[in-house]
């Protein structure tokens, strides 16, 4: 088939004849990044001052991230929609180990300079993160991989911090599938945070549970965090502020603002739908995606969810 990816194991996204150059990009511990991680913000984020009431997100990229951010946001902070309304969720939600001096957005020096309980943003896997991460909370949040690279082939292409992605859509599934993208593999992200998923500060949150059910979510958010005694009120205001009309719509969270962003192109906020995958993907991308999946994630078995059904809560490749 002329659309095939063919991947044969080992082989790297150069030996496909297309090569993508991230601005300022660079391999970290065996992990490709962007100029805004550069390294010695990674370093930093090792040896960053947790505090015992930080609330993390953390996330692939395009996995639900800023939705997860506005939510926890407002749970940790007991609805304050006023607050909420006047400053940009990634100025009051700091992104670890992102530098972008034209944005005045340094992750580390916000989160320094913030009052108790943070809530921070980090697309890193286990390894990478701050050393003595313990005591605070994880909230992980997980989406199925096909609407994930679709997402961020997307984003991609409308952000110039990826340096004005021009290749097709084939070559970014190859780049997506060799982990050759900001933030590296998206198995490696993964498969290191499942293996935690039993620690006691550790929760995983499915993108599609959140779409099925997003009140019984942000309740079980809530409760990870010790917010027991938030309202039913409050939940429910909560759920109603972050549906993706309501985020799309709203200047704190769509970010529109972003000088790096053309929205044009795509906005970040751009479908947030489940099973969008169907409409990139060929008949043959999709079996060379599973034969990837298959490989690479040999023993572990996550329930993903690849498709809007509202009755089977699993389906695998
Ligand atoms: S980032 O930049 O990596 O932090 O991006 P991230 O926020 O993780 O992912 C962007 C995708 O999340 C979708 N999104 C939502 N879906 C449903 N409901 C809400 N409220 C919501 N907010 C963001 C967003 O639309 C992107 O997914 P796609 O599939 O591209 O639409």
């Amino acid at each position: 088939m002329a659309d095939s990816i063919e991947l044969v194991p080992g082989k790297h996204v150069q030996d496909y004849g297309y090569r993508h150059v991230l601005p300022g990009e660079h391999v970290y511990d065996g992990v490709l990044f962007f100029g805004y991680s550069p390294p010695d913000i990674l370093d930093a984020v090792k040896d960053f001052r947790v505090r015992d009431d930080d609330v993390f997100i953390v996330s692939y990229p395009k996995a639900g991230t800023t939705w997860m951010q506005e939510i926890l946001w407002l749970v940790v902070h007991d609805g304050d929609f006023e607050t909420a309304s006047k400053t940009p969720i990634y100025f009051r939600s700091p992104f670890l180990e992102f530098k972008d001096l034209t944005l005045n957005e340094v992750g580390l020096d916000i989160a320094h300079g913030m009052r108790s309980p943070r809530v921070i943003k980090s697309h890193l896997p286990f390894r990478l993160m701050p050393k003595k991460l313990d005591k605070s909370k994880v909230v992980v949040v997980f989406r199925n991989p096909k609407d994930v690279s679709v997402s961020y082939y997307n984003f991609y292409k409308s952000s110039s911090s990826f340096g004005d992605f021009t290749g097709t859509w084939r070559d970014f599934l190859i780049m997506f599938l060799t982990g050759k993208v900001d933030h590296g593999s998206w198995f490696d992200f993964t498969i290191s945070w499942w293996k935690r998923r039993h620690e006691p500060n550790v929760l995983i949150v499915f993108y599609e549970d959140m779409k099925r059910n997003l009140k019984g979510e942000i309740r079980k958010i809530a409760n990870f965090i010790g917010k027991h005694d938030l309202s039913e009120e409050v939940i429910t205001r909560i759920a109603n502020h972050c549906t993706f009309d309501n985020m799309k719509k709203n200047p704190m969270t769509n970010h529109e603002d972003v000088y790096s962003i053309n929205s044009k192109i795509s906005p970040l906020l751009r479908k947030g739908k489940i099973g969008d995958w169907k409409n990139q993907y060929s008949v043959s991308q999709n079996e060379d995606f599973d034969a990837v999946y298959r490989e690479k994630m040999k023993d572990i078995d996550i329930p993903f969810q690849y498709e809007w059904k509202r009755s089977t809560p699993s389906e695998k490749p």
